[in-house]
């Protein structure tokens, strides 16, 4: 607009419109007191909750390609495709393939044999998990047991195969005994492909045993053989986790008892370790996923070596003698309780114990002969009731008795409130228990108005383990829930919360961690993945950005003279991390309009230059998604203080951090 075109009473609208613009922007004034401390926050305050739901492990985590490798599901076929084999005739264009149960192997029941007619017209097929991602150029390591009982077959290929059955990599092996011998190959892949499968074929004509057919990329998080994908244990390192919770979540309790975790059966040699249902596989009517099982490749000595390599404490729970009771809430009769209190017993021992014990020697020949540190237990999930209570004593008193620095973590229940939650935490308080998990699956607004939660925690009962929280934009484990911006801001909120309450709060983490594209049961959840890409969602960055800027000692952040926490929709905290002399201060305008925020820094200098972060996103109900896996993350640029005030122009819904440097 040319302002010499306007009439006088056109100059004066459009001084009074604005005014009016300007005057429409909050202006709040905050205080941070830099002079002192008001509680360490706990190195394990952000932390990683593992659950093997939505593919997380196998299929996810786990870079195992085949699925049911070994031909242990309750199917032995599952999995596993002969389209040019016909059940109903004696195949002598071809060949077919045959469960063979045997008693050799208690844990690794199954083996197939195949009978080779026709060698032109025979191919055994995988699947993969809903495919296989493959990349060009990249190599793949392919093992598999096998037998020649008779017959004369020569060589086994195995090929990539697309959609189309075009051939995009390719090995051989030439199977030479008559009893049972591993073999190995590598496969180059020529091409991208993100749903290949693996395609065998045969050279010759006769029987031929087959079992542990197993496939995985070279390239897996530290080059170990047989690990884990690279760029989801990538996307955890990137958070700097204090902890990582395992196994779970409900599959720690199962559906039954029979169908527990239970981690004894994890260790060892991966051929022995026996394949169980996953309890996802039928939990939702909604989402069946008759393929899911456990193969416990990433087992009990995997998590803690996970642990070790992302610089986590671990923190594995355990069984405590209930089954899940959300499905039938069997209990082992207090009688009969010993077995789960030797097994919580045994692995502090695997964990910790030197090498000339049993369990450490166990460790020792899976190749970690140096304890792993375990400080943390869990005993039982989502237990409510006094059934729990009574378990519980019974396990704190056996693992106090021998091991009395290790920390137990007990139990809420499933819900933050109520009479499961009032009864639990009532006895846990009297059992003067060291800390309580507690589960929080709410509507974004319920986080908005949480920050408050802890200000009311007694400082000298339990701490806190805010063991599982994620805010469900439709309803709890509804399949249409978004990990929209929405629901990340609410927790960045609610986030603030924890973290003024540091004193109470010493570990938190979001759930689920990770879900399969197309394999997953319950959403949200904090980072999705197809077979060759994933990405954080805007919770993960939410996560993320808290966790690598968690400080070490707590601060004062005031608004009036009060904590804030949703005055005028605004939430903050400040800390200063003594070891990287920062001070950091997070705050969230969780409304629609911007905020002029002045926060004036008192008691201390820091330098004028420091740098300011911003998380944000046009609309709630954005996404990150494979196509834009960056669309809400974090934007970092310098930021001057004026004077001793941080003068910020806080956008609409957004979460900001600013750091300094402490002088
Ligand atoms: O995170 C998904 C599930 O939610 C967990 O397994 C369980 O603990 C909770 O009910």
């Amino acid at each position: 607009m040319k302002l010499k075109t306007l009439t006088k009473q056109g100059l004066l609208a459009f001084l009074i419109t604005v005014l009016l613009v300007n005057n429409s922007v909050a202006q709040q004034e905050l205080s941070v007191d830099l002079s002192k401390t008001i509680a360490p926050i706990q190195p394990t305050m952000y932390g990683i909750f593992f659950e093997d739901i939505n593919f997380a492990a196998d299929g996810g985590l786990y870079a195992e390609m085949i699925k049911n490798r070994s031909f242990e599901f309750d199917n032995p076929f599952m999995g596993w495709l002969q389209p040019k084999s016909d059940r109903h005739s004696f195949n002598s264009n071809s060949g077919i393939a045959s469960a063979v149960n045997y008693t050799g192997n208690p844990t690794n029941k199954n083996y197939i044999r195949v009978k080779v007619n026709n060698d032109k017209g025979y191919e055994l097929i995988n699947e993969g998990f809903r495919g296989m991602g493959i990349k060009k150029d990249a190599s793949y390591n392919l093992y598999v047991s096998a037998a020649k009982p008779s017959g004369d077959i020569k060589t086994i290929t195995f090929q990539f195969i697309d959609k189309s059955g075009q051939v995009l990599g390719e090995t051989k092996i030439a199977p030479t005994s008559p009893v049972w011998k591993e073999y190995s190959a590598e496969i180059k892949a020529i091409k991208t492909e993100a749903k290949a499968q693996l395609k065998i074929t045969f050279e010759g004509t006769g029987e031929i045993d087959l079992d542990m057919i197993s496939l995985f990329p070279v390239d897996t998080w530290k080059g170990r053989k047989n690990g884990l994908r690279k760029d989801l244990v990538q996307l955890l390192n990137d958070m700097n986790p204090g902890f990582l919770r395992f196994p779970g979540g409900c599959i720690v309790e199962g559906r039954t008892l029979e169908q527990r975790y239970q981690w004894k059966k994890t260790v060892g040699a991966v051929e022995d370790r026996e394949i169980l249902i996953n309890r996802w596989n039928t939990e939702f009517d909604h989402r069946l996923t008759p393929d899911y099982f456990q193969s416990f490749g990433l087992g009990f000595f995997e998590y803690f070596l996970l642990s070790e390599d992302i610089g986590a404490e671990a923190l594995p729970i355990l069984s405590c003698g209930m089954a899940c009771q959300f499905n039938t809430g069997e209990l082992v009769p207090m009688e009969e309780l010993d077995p789960y209190i030797q097994d919580a017993l045994d692995l502090i021992e695997f964990a910790n114990g030197s090498i000339d014990t049993h369990w450490g020697k166990i460790r020792n020949e899976m190749g970690h002969p140096k304890p792993f540190n375990l400080k943390y237990i869990g005993i039982g999930n989502e237990q409510w009731g006094a059934d729990y209570i009574e378990r519980y004593k019974v396990f704190t008193k056996a693992i106090k008795e021998k091991y009395p620095k290790m920390i137990i973590v007990s139990g809420s229940g499933p819900f933050p409130e109520g009479d499961y939650f009032d009864y639990g935490w009532e006895e846990l308080k009297k059992l003067q228990t060291e800390i309580v998990d507690e589960h929080y699956y709410k509507p974004p607004q319920w986080f908005r108005e949480n920050a408050t939660r802890y200000d009311s925690y007694d400082r000298n009962g339990p701490k806190v383990f805010a063991g599982e929280y994620a805010a469900q934009s439709v309803a709890i484990a509804s399949p249409l829930n978004k990990n929209n911006w929405e629901c990340a801001l609410s927790e960045a909120a609610f986030m603030t919360g924890l973290e003024r309450n540091a004193e109470v709060v010493h570990l938190t983490s979001y759930a689920p961690l990770m879900a399969h594209e197309e394999g997953w049961q319950w959403t949200p959840d904090m980072i999705w993945f197809n077979n060759l890409e994933s990405y954080g969602t805007a919770n993960y960055q939410v996560q993320k950005m808290y966790a690598i800027n968690k400080g070490t000692d707590l601060l004062s952040i005031t608004l009036d003279g009060k904590p804030v926490t949703g005055q005028s929709n605004l939430y903050a905290t400040a800390a200063k991390d003594s070891d990287k002399k920062e001070l950091i201060i997070k705050l969230v305008n969780t409304s629609s309009s911007a905020q002029d925020v002045t926060v004036n820094l008192l008691g201390k200098k820091v330098s004028s230059k420091g740098t300011i972060t911003v998380l944000t996103s046009d609309n709630l109900i954005d996404v990150n998604s494979f196509e834009m896996p960056n669309k809400i993350s974090p934007k970092t640029s310098a930021f001057k203080l004026k004077g001793k005030k941080a003068v910020v122009d806080l956008q609409p819904n957004s979460f900001v951090i600013l750091k300094f440097n402490l002088i």
